[in-house]
């Protein structure tokens, strides 16, 4: 196996996981990946198990060949893009749940989302058999399980989180971008405004988690074509819900805009 043949060259396996339709964003997960290694290796895969009926799997953007040539710019040393039976075979039955951290944020609306991404994962580094990984903070309750998972399991690799990486104008990176029309680009906007409202009324004094994100709902909801999924105020490690803002908490929402759910999130720092 390739990953063997790395490891007893005594190279150090950074693992970039991505679903492909790759953006700025997965490039600067690359940028920060080569910081730990030199092996970078990456997989592109629309995991089927992730999506809950009705979301976007049939449709989610692909570009593979564009994907390859990024990557190739990008000096990434191997690229694995499996496919769902190579994954998945026919008779597969075994999942990896976490108890706890799925109940808050997407876990919510998405109920099969992070047993598909815990399994998936999990998967993953046992083929790509990394030292470390990179994960996005843009999908803070993601990088958030796959630490808890990487604790509770054993596995001995570093997961490294890497800062979000914005347009200009502050809409975070996503795939899922590529929906969205010029008018609901606009409102899409909505959400970091939102984030930036509440980082300044926390640096105002206020601490009321409730008002916070009345403020920010009423700021969304001001832009045509939004639908808030939630806005919620938690403790960064649990994800427990915060009601007063009296030491760093997590303010993170998902909000559908068109057909696009975008999420963001950021540490309030009072
Ligand atoms: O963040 C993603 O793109 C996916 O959830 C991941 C981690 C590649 C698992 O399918």
């Amino acid at each position: 196996m390739r990953s063997d043949k790395i490891r007893c060259q005594g190279k150090t396996i950074v693992f970039v996981p991505t679903m492909g339709f790759l953006h700025a964003g997965h490039l600067s997960l690359i940028r920060e990946g080569k910081k730990y290694g030199d092996d970078i290796v990456v997989s592109i895969f629309v995991n089927p198990t992730q999506f809950g009926p009705g979301e976007d799997l049939e449709t989610y953007p692909k570009n593979f060949e564009k994907d390859l040539e990024l990557l190739q710019k990008e000096g990434v040393n191997a690229v694995f893009a499996p496919d769902a039976v190579e994954i998945y075979g026919e008779k597969f039955q075994t999942y990896v749940e976490l108890e706890k951290l799925p109940n808050h944020l997407c876990g919510l609306s998405r109920p099969v989302f992070f047993k598909g991404v815990a399994t998936v994962v999990t998967k993953l580094f046992n083929i790509v058999k990394p030292h470390v990984t990179i994960f996005g903070q843009k999908d803070y309750q993601q990088l958030t399980v796959i630490r808890q998972m990487v604790r509770d399991l054993n596995f001995d690799i570093k997961v490294v989180g890497a800062p979000t990486v914005r347009e200009s104008d502050g809409l975070a990176m996503s795939s899922r971008n590529t929906y969205l029309t010029p008018e609901q680009r606009i409102s899409a906007l909505s959400l970091n405004k939102s984030l930036k409202k509440a980082q300044t009324l926390v640096e105002n004094g206020l601490q009321d988690a409730a008002k916070i994100i009345d403020t920010a709902a009423k700021l969304i909801r001001s832009h045509p074509e939004t639908e808030i999924d939630y806005i919620t105020i938690c403790d960064p490690e649990t994800l427990d819900d915060m009601k007063t803002i009296d030491r760093p908490a997590l303010m993170a929402l998902a909000v559908k805009v068109g057909k696009a759910r975008l999420i963001d999130n950021m540490i309030l720092n009072p």
